[in-house]
């Protein structure tokens, strides 16, 4: 099932009413795991440690900490600093499964001035969960909460 990224990206605007990157990483993961359709898990990890992420606000069951930047989907979206959209998650050799029932990954990259924030990842029980459309629409809410947060915390 497809979502209404333009409706989403005017909602998420709306409600992201402070400059304050915790209390809208909080609201962004709820309104994600509220608005689209079939994901089992969605949250921020942060780069605060070198070469690390580190769990942050998130939705759904309690997750892998830390992700060193060498291993998994997330780990590969920090290095590469590009989306990864994994149909399969069973297929990536060094996923990290934190829930067994996982198919599909997006796991979208956040970089600040040249230098990544973190990571937004969503995770989906329906293999092939996320199409090109989504990757996009997901992408540009990415870019509306990092437009409307000031997105401090670094390593
Ligand atoms: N599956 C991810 C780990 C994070 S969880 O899905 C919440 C990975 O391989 O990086």
């Amino acid at each position: 099932m497809t979502a209404d990224y333009p409706l989403l990206l005017r909602q998420l605007a709306a409600l992201l009413d402070t400059r304050d990157w915790l209390t809208n990483s909080a609201q962004t993961c709820a309104f994600l795991m509220e608005a689209i359709p079939d994901l089992n898990w969605a949250g921020f990890y942060l780069h605060r440690m070198p070469e690390t992420l580190c769990l942050g606000p998130f939705q759904g069951k309690p997750a892998c900490h830390p992700i060193p930047f060498a291993k998994g989907v997330c780990g590969a979206a920090a290095r590469t600093r590009r989306t990864q959209r994994i149909d399969d998650v069973h297929a990536v050799a060094d996923h990290i499964a934190c829930d067994a029932a996982s198919r599909a990954e997006l796991v979208v990259p956040i970089v600040v001035d040249d230098q990544l924030w973190g990571v937004l990842d969503l995770d989906s029980p329906i293999q092939g969960r996320f199409s090109e459309a989504d990757q996009a629409g997901i992408e540009a809410l990415v870019r509306v909460f990092m437009d409307r947060s000031d997105l401090v915390e670094r390593a």
